[in-house]
C-alpha cells in the first residue's frame, strides 16, 4: 500500500485539518521536542523558496530530526538529465520522507505515485500549496476563534497563485464566503468557480479594489503577482502594481481584521501597513513552522502529546 502523502490539500478532510490545527497548536506551545530523532528527512527544492524551506529545516531540525537535500537544481544530477522518478526512487532510499518543490504542475501527484515514502508538496507549478494552506487555516483560527462562516477576500494574482487554489479548497469545509479580487487578466480560473459552485459556497468576484471590499471582511488575503509564470513579461508589467494595500485604507476595517500573505510580498502591501495590528502575515510565516511540524508527524505516524 502506498504511504499517505499530502500533495494536495483534499487529501486532508475536514477532521485531518482540524487535527493538523489541534498539533501545530501543541507545537506553538512548544516547538522542541526530540520527535524526528533517527529521522532523515529531504527537501528537493526545484523552484526558489525562503519560507518554505527554511521553515521546514526549522521545523525537523527542533524535532531533532536531520534533513538533506538541495535549494538549487544546478547542484543536481537533474541537470545531467536524471528523470524525476530516478531522483524520488533515489532519495527515498536514503530518507524516511521527501518535501518537494516543483515548477511542474503535478510533479508532486506523480512523485507520490512513484515513491515508497511520503511525498509533501511544497508547491507545483501555479497548482497547489497544501502547506502554506494549514498555516494559513491554522492563523485564522488563530485570530479569529472559528473557522465558519467568514468573510475572506483574497486580492492580486489568483490566476497563478497556487496559495490561493489550496486555501479555497481547504476553507470550503467551514462555509466561506470569498470575495475574489483581480484584474482580468488573473481572474481566478473556471475551474475554481465550478468547485465554489458544487459546494454551494457564495464568492463574488471584482476587478476593482474597494475600500467596501475591505470593510466587510474578516481576512484580507493580499497575494503577489507571480511574474515567474507569466511567457510575456510586457503582461506582467502591465498588472504588477496593480493594487496596493496602504495603512488609511484600514481605517474603517472591522476590529476583527486580519491581513495575510503568504509572501514574498513585493509592493502589494505598502511598508506602513506592518505596525498595524492587524498586520498579520510575519507571524502568519511564523506559524509555518508548527504546521509543518504537526504535517511530517501525521504523514510518518507519529504521536504528539499537549
Ligand atoms: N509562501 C512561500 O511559499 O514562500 P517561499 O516561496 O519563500 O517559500
Amino acid at each position: 500500500m502506498k504511504p499517505k502523502s499530502l500533495v494536495n490539500i483534499d487529501d486532508y478532510d475536514k477532521d485531518d485539518i482540524m487535527r493538523i490545527i489541534d498539533t501545530a497548536c501543541k507545537f506553538k506551545k512548544n516547538p522542541n521536542r526530540q520527535l524526528l530523532k533517527g529521522k532523515v528527512c529531504a527537501a528537493l527544492f526545484f523552484e526558489p523558496s525562503t519560507r518554505t524551506r527554511l521553515s521546514f529545516e526549522t521545523a525537523i531540525s527542533r524535532l531533532e530530526g536531520r534533513i538533506v537535500g538541495f535549494s538549487d537544481t544546478a547542484t543536481s544530477s537533474a541537470t545531467k538529465g536524471e528523470s524525476l522518478k530516478d531522483t524520488i526512487m533515489m532519495v527515498s532510499n536514503y530518507t524516511d520522507l521527501i518535501i518537494m518543490r516543483h515548477h511542474l504542475e503535478g510533479s508532486a501527484r506523480y512523485a507520490s505515485e512513484v515513491s515508497p515514502i511520503p511525498i509533501i508538496n511544497a508547491g507545483d507549478g501555479s497548482n497547489q500549496h497544501p502547506t502554506q494552506t494549514m498555516l494559513d487555516i491554522f492563523s485564522i483560527y488563530e485570530t479569529q476563534k472559528t473557522l465558519q462562516n467568514l468573510t475572506i477576500t483574497i486580492v492580486g494574482d489568483l490566476k497563478y497563485g497556487r496559495a490561493v487554489h489550496s486555501l479555497i479548497e481547504g476553507l470550503s469545509h467551514f462555509e466561506p464566503t470569498f470575495n475574489f479580487v483581480a484584474p482580468e487578466e488573473l481572474k481566478i480560473p473556471e475551474k475554481h468557480k465550478v468547485f465554489c459552485d458544487k459546494k454551494s459556497i457564495k464568492y463574488r468576484e471584482f476587478t476593482e479594489f474597494s475600500l467596501e471590499s475591505i470593510n466587510d471582511t474578516d481576512i484580507l488575503y493580499m497575494t503577489r503577482v507571480q511574474r515567474e509564470r507569466f511567457t510575456d513579461l510586457m503582461e506582467y508589467e502591465k498588472v504588477k502594481n496593480i493594487y496596493i494595500l496602504k495603512n488609511d485604507m484600514l481605517k474603517n476595517s472591522r476590529d476583527n481584521l486580519k491581513i495575510l500573505h503568504p509572501l514574498p510580498r513585493v509592493k502589494e502591501i505598502s511598508q506602513d501597513v506592518d505596525e498595524n495590528p492587524k498586520a498579520y502575515y510575519f507571524e502568519q510565516a511564523r506559524n509555518g513552522i508548527y504546521a509543518r511540524q504537526a504535517v511530517i508527524c501525521d504523514l510518518l505516524g507519529i504521536e504528539v502529546n499537549s
